[in-house]
């Protein structure tokens, strides 16, 4: 059972998403099939639309698993679009560098192999996007080099913020996870007062917030 929205809506609003480029249609269900935790279509079809909307042609991820959204990201953005993207997993990274090389799109991505707390103080460029996806419990230790490394008028999309639910209700939450809880609502407090950031949370996925940054 879901948690932030009912399946029936769920369900529904997924089915009305049509199938786009059929060799990342064959790479989201194989990642589902190896049990990869991507991104869910609907987030995938709000971030696309973003993307093309606000005309983003720089992303930084952090979280890139076997390059499914990286891959997602740079269908989107066009040949102009470049992705640098943080992994703390080996395994994944070199996972994601053979996805995306069959994808021919190497030379759009960056993969960085590293922990994001200390791979983000090494970059020194600024990005159109920032996209969250990595360990829930550390957004609210990246939030200041986030903020750091992105553009005026940029976006900061963060990924699981709801998290099944817990985040907005003490009901839900399982003990083992009070960490990521406790982190998570003070991130979510910390990007929604934040005074360069204008913030929406929206229940979609996993829950996603949106952040613009104030030019
Ligand atoms: C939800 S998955 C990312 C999914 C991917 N963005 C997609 O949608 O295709 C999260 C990934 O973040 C990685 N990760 C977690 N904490 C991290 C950290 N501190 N630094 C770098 N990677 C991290 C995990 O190893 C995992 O592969």
């Amino acid at each position: 059972m879901n948690e932030i929205v009912q399946d029936y809506i769920e369900d529904y609003i997924r089915g009305l998403i049509p199938k786009g480029n059929p060799l990342l249609e064959a790479f989201r269900i194989k990642a589902i099939a190896d049990e990869i935790p991507i991104i869910h279509s609907e987030v995938q079809n709000y971030i696309e639309i973003l993307i093309k909307s606000r005309n983003i042609k720089s992303i930084l991820e952090i979280g890139t698993a076997v390059g499914y959204s990286a891959s997602v990201f740079v269908n989107a953005m066009g040949p102009q679009g470049q992705i640098d993207t943080i992994e703390r997993s080996f395994k994944m990274v070199s996972q994601a560098d053979e996805n995306i090389e069959k994808l021919g799109m190497s030379d759009q991505v960056n993969l960085i192999l590293g922990d994001a707390l200390e791979k983000i103080e090494t970059l020194d460029k600024t990005y159109d996007m920032i996209f969250l996806d990595g360990a829930k419990a550390h957004y609210i230790h990246l939030l200041d080099a986030c903020l750091r490394c992105l553009k005026p008028g940029g976006v900061l999309v963060s990924d699981n913020v709801l998290f099944k639910g817990m985040i907005a209700s003490n009901a839900l939450v399982i003990r083992r996870k009070i960490t990521i809880v406790k982190r998570m609502r003070e991130y979510l407090l910390a990007i929604s007062n934040h005074p360069q950031l204008l913030t929406t949370i929206l229940p979609l996925g996993d829950g996603l917030a949106v952040s613009w940054m104030k030019e």
